[in-house]
């Protein structure tokens, strides 16, 4: 079956979810996700009547059977109103930041969803974790592959001011032992740099953003580094379905499409976009190249979950930023034959 046709077992779609964080870049995609498999959908947000998330209304489906409400994660009984009847939560809101003062609402707050949604009669949660609290380790060898059973190095973390990363590390390992403790099934997706179309209108363009520098040439050169990249349809796709594959799937899910040099992005932004004035120069000229590390997504393979080239994701990441004015309009020479 592929990942984005309807399941046809267990009735699981006729059961109402919620989403945390239902606005958001990955939220709205998993609400889409959700909607086009038949559930019905509470979606959270600080705001829910605020036109930034309208966009979720307008979603295929939302009419008959998306509602949005407020609930702040640190604001238990919001968080119980809005998990009422859910026999599963998404918590995928946090702050997405490395200010110190918003760790403890990442943390807390997942402690939160978690008790209010065994309160409520949940069964399962699947929680979105980041591959921060994953790959930050100064001491793995290069040739370890990175996997379900890495963890950052929290103290390296702190003294490099990653305080995100610190934040995703005791959120996920709260929701471990919340789920643990209240008798809850829980599902961990670990997604990396996430890239792709939005379906929103972010008052900035997050994980795409370092594209849109690099291809205004406003970051005058790139980092001598790599990273890893995944598709938000493909993180959106993670999360229903070890959702749906419970017992079967539960634990982390390393959500990794790709691992590349900053300097192999910029070149797919210059053969895709030569109009624009896209960043050319390393940071490290001369330097060796850094070397991508090696990684297993296998788990979610096993679950059919195919992942998007990058190429395509990077494609309409940049078209989607045009279209929102994110970015000046130019149109690339000729259709890329990929699509
Ligand atoms: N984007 C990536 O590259 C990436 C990679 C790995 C993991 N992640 C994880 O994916 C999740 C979503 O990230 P995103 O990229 O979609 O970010 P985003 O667009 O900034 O969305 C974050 C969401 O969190 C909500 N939120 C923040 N503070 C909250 C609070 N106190 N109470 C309730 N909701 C709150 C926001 O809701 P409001 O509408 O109420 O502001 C917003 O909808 C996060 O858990 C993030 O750590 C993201």
């Amino acid at each position: 079956m592929s990942s984005s046709s309807k399941a046809s077992d267990g009735g699981e779609q006729q059961r109402l979810v919620c989403v945390t964080g239902a606005g958001g870049f990955i939220g709205s995609w998993v609400v889409k996700e959700l909607l086009q498999r038949g559930y019905r959908v509470r979606g959270t947000a600080r705001g829910p009547a605020d036109c930034k998330n309208a966009h979720l209304l307008a979603l295929e489906g939302a009419k008959e059977r998306l509602t949005l409400c407020r609930a702040d994660v640190l604001d238990r009984d919001s968080l119980r109103a809005a998990f009422a009847g859910c026999h599963g939560v998404f918590h995928v809101a946090s702050p997405v930041s490395n200010d110190p003062e918003l760790v403890p609402v990442a943390v807390e707050g997942t402690r939160n969803v978690i008790n209010a949604a065994a309160d409520m009669g949940a069964r399962r949660v699947v929680f979105t974790s980041s591959y921060g609290a994953v790959h930050m380790d100064p001491n793995r060898s290069p040739d370890a592959v990175l996997d379900e059973t890495c963890w950052s190095d929290y103290e390296f973390c702190k003294k490099t001011d990653n305080l995100y990363c610190c934040a995703k590390m005791m959120a996920e390992i709260t929701a471990a032992e919340a789920a643990a403790r209240r008798g809850l099934e829980l599902a961990v997706v670990v997604p990396c740099m996430t890239m792709g179309p939005m379906l929103h209108q972010p008052r900035s363009v997050s994980s795409n953003h370092h594209v849109a520098l690099y291809l205004m040439g406003i970051k005058e050169t790139y980092p001598n580094a790599v990273a890893a990249y995944v598709d938000v349809r493909d993180v959106a796709r993670a999360h229903v379905l070890v959702y749906e594959r419970y017992p079967a799937s539960r634990g982390r899910y390393l959500c990794i499409g790709t691992v590349l040099h900053r300097a192999q992005l910029v070149a797919m932004l210059k053969e895709f976009f030569p109009q624009y004035p896209v960043t050319a120069r390393c940071e490290d000229d001369g330097m060796p190249m850094a070397k991508p590390y090696k990684f297993c997504s296998q788990r979610l393979k096993d679950q059919s979950l195919e992942f998007t080239p990058l190429r395509k994701s990077l494609y309409e990441a940049v078209l989607c930023m045009q279209h929102k004015g994110h970015l000046p309009a130019i149109k690339p020479q000729q259709q890329r034959a990929y699509l």
